[in-house]
């Protein structure tokens, strides 16, 4: 949720930048602007749009510079507009910043900057943020370094920011609380950003700065401190990420991209971690904690979105195999509503990005009341990963697409071997049972090969239901987090209407909504709710409704009744979301692309949400 970029060293700031900028669009792309410092002249490029729109208005303009700072927006505070675009002079034009976060109390101080002769020309509260910090420096005769440390002591909220100032011309000067930041360091240049992707084609070292910490970039020397002024020693780690994992790779979109890796990115998700001939299962951040998961009283799963039907998924997986009762929550309603944590619970947070508010938010809050906390991140070194106790990564590789996909599947690789290690630690599940679930499991990558291949079948069918306004999914048991995932796929980036709901649940009031012209997409596989979903495909044909059937190879009972048939490979119940999402992936994705919709970058949306 909004990206961050910035450069000094001896090269040309600007192409950087706008590159870095480019790699971060998905965290935000209403509007883009970068701040450039050469002999003592600040200049700030700024415009609504996307990095492409700010490049045409730089256009031929003098931007020769090597220091600079550039943001891409998800608007927060003001609409997207040319005035509430990163970044944001302070009222003499002396200082720029780029912020990413929230400032919860830029109302009250706002108000007393104006009161002091302050100017404000957006409605953003990191113009107040710039502000601050210039007011903080003339009160205290102070260094800019030292004016941002004192600022950030009256600012409440979320912020990663880097500040520029025309006084100080070699100078960076950025802090984190909250919204992340990563600092690359090359040999007498540092790059900053929101996350590494824009930094990994220049070096692979690099620092993740802590929350309250302040890095200030000097004449080519970083100096790190907290917010209390203790100067802390730089933990240089070495990325492992590839160049190539950031780029598209021939195909027209990221998410295309993303769907299609699934088979790879599930093996690397079980990577090490599973030999089903020997019943072998290896998650040392499991086993390290073996006593508290084989006494657990109770495991709460925190997360959002595409995660938290990830977190459904787990819970009918924990609680079948496993027999530990398992509640599942919206991060964003746990942390507010004094949820009762007991010292046996242990709490998972799951987050492909690791960096959203509310899980982050949730997780702090269980930790404040002794719970043991585990995460299940994707990005290594985010904020989640680093907050809980313990946790394991899923290895998905870096998702760019803002709509979840290979996130998803590696999060239910991972969830399920956990739940299998629980159950294996538990003694709940017959030994034979377990290694045949765990013989499947390794089979799961070639059946996601087999379901891409309906690739060509799912596109004619998107073409059909292209124009439809609205849709219903309906699933049972482990199915039923995979209509929700359907639903949501296709409303983020096709902007149709689209509910999932369990199948049964269906007669208790959205049979309404069916007729002749409401596609229903229902995920029917052979499996223990396949009898009865039979009933609910004949109760939505009896009503006229467009039944789009996503069927184990070789049903003969659900083609009968069934407008178009999606036949997928079959597998053990509990891993069948591994390979029923997989055709509402490419469905979702064939109908955006043919409605003309921007897939990668969906209106309103950012892959990271780092605010509440
Ligand atoms: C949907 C989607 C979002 C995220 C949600 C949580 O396609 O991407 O619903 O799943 O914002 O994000 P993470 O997993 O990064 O915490």
């Amino acid at each position: 949720m909004c990206g961050i970029v910035a450069y000094v060293g001896q090269r040309e700031a600007c192409p950087i930048i706008l590159k870095g900028l480019k790699r971060l669009e998905y965290r935000g792309y209403d509007s883009a602007g970068v701040a450039l410092l050469n002999d003592g002249d600040l200049k700030v490029f700024k415009k609504k749009g996307k990095v492409a729109d700010l490049e045409a208005h730089i256009g031929t303009q003098d931007t020769s510079s090597t220091i600079g700072i550039g943001h891409t927006r998800w608007a927060t505070h003001g609409e997207p507009n040319d005035a509430n675009a990163h970044p944001h002079y302070s009222t003499s034009k002396k200082i720029a910043i780029i912020h990413n976060g929230i400032i919860e109390n830029y109302a009250s101080l706002k108000k007393h900057l104006i009161n002091k002769g302050y100017e404000f020309h957006s409605d953003t509260d990191s113009e107040v943020f710039v502000n601050l910090i210039e007011d903080v420096q003339k009160n205290s005769n102070v260094s800019l370094a030292e004016a941002v440390r004192l600022a950030l002591h009256e600012v409440v909220g979320a912020y990663a920011i880097v500040v520029i100032s025309h006084d100080s011309p070699t100078q960076l000067v950025a802090a984190r609380k909250g919204s992340p930041l990563v600092i690359g360091v090359g040999k007498g240049e540092y790059f900053l950003a929101s996350d590494a992707t824009p930094i990994i084609e220049y070096t692979n070292e690099v620092v993740y700065l802590n929350d309250y910490e302040i890095a200030v970039i000097k004449d080519g020397v970083m100096d790190i401190r907290t917010k209390e002024d203790v100067v802390q020693t730089p933990y240089i780690q070495k990325l492992e990420l590839e160049l190539e994992a950031i780029e598209k790779g021939g195909y027209p979109h990221f998410m295309l991209k993303e769907i299609f890796e699934q088979s790879r990115s599930i093996m690397d998700s079980m990577r090490g971690r599973l030999v089903a001939e020997n019943t072998q299962l290896t998650m040392s951040s499991i086993r390290e904690y073996a006593t508290r998961f084989k006494n657990a009283d109770r495991i709460i799963i925190v997360a959002c979105g595409t995660s938290w039907h990830a977190g459904l998924v787990a819970e009918y997986m924990i609680e079948e195999f496993a027999r530990i009762p398992v509640e599942v929550e919206y991060a964003s309603e746990f942390r507010y509503r004094n949820p009762v944590i007991r010292e046996g619970d242990i709490v998972v947070a799951i987050s492909q990005s690791g960096e959203t508010a509310d899980t982050l938010a949730a997780l702090e809050l269980a930790k404040s009341k002794g719970a043991m906390i585990f995460g299940v991140c994707n990005v290594v070194g985010s904020s989640i990963a680093r907050a809980t106790d313990a946790g394991a990564y899923t290895h998905a590789g870096p998702e760019i697409g803002v709509a979840s996909t290979k996130a998803f599947t590696a999060q239910v690789t991972v969830l399920s071997l956990i739940a299998m290690m629980i159950a294996e630690m538990r003694g709940t599940m017959e030994l034979t049972a377990l290694r045949s679930l765990m013989l499947e499991m390794e089979k799961i990558p070639a059946k996601v090969e087999q379901a891409l291949q309906l690739d060509k079948e799912i596109q004619a069918i998107s073409e059909i239901f292209k124009d439809a306004t609205n849709f219903i999914y309906l699933g049972r048991g482990f199915n039923f987090p995979v209509a929700l995932e359907g639903a949501l796929k296709l409303k983020e980036i096709s902007y149709i209407h689209a509910e999932g709901y369990p199948a049964a649940e269906m007669k208790h009031g959205p049979i309404a909504l069916i007729d002749e012209n409401m596609p229903v997409v229902v995920i029917a596989t052979k499996d223990s709710s396949y009898e009865k979903i039979v009933s609910n495909v004949q109760e939505v044909r009896a009503r006229k409704g467009r039944v789009i059937a996503v069927v184990t190879e070789g049903d003969t009972v659900i083609p009968q009744m069934a407008e178009f048939v999606i036949e997928v490979p079959n597998t053990h119940e509990a891993l069948m979301p591994l390979i029923s999402v997989i055709p509402l992936q490419l469905l979702s994705y064939h109908i955006a692309v043919l409605r003309g919709c921007n897939v990668d970058q969906p209106r309103n949306l950012a892959k990271s949400v780092t605010v509440e």
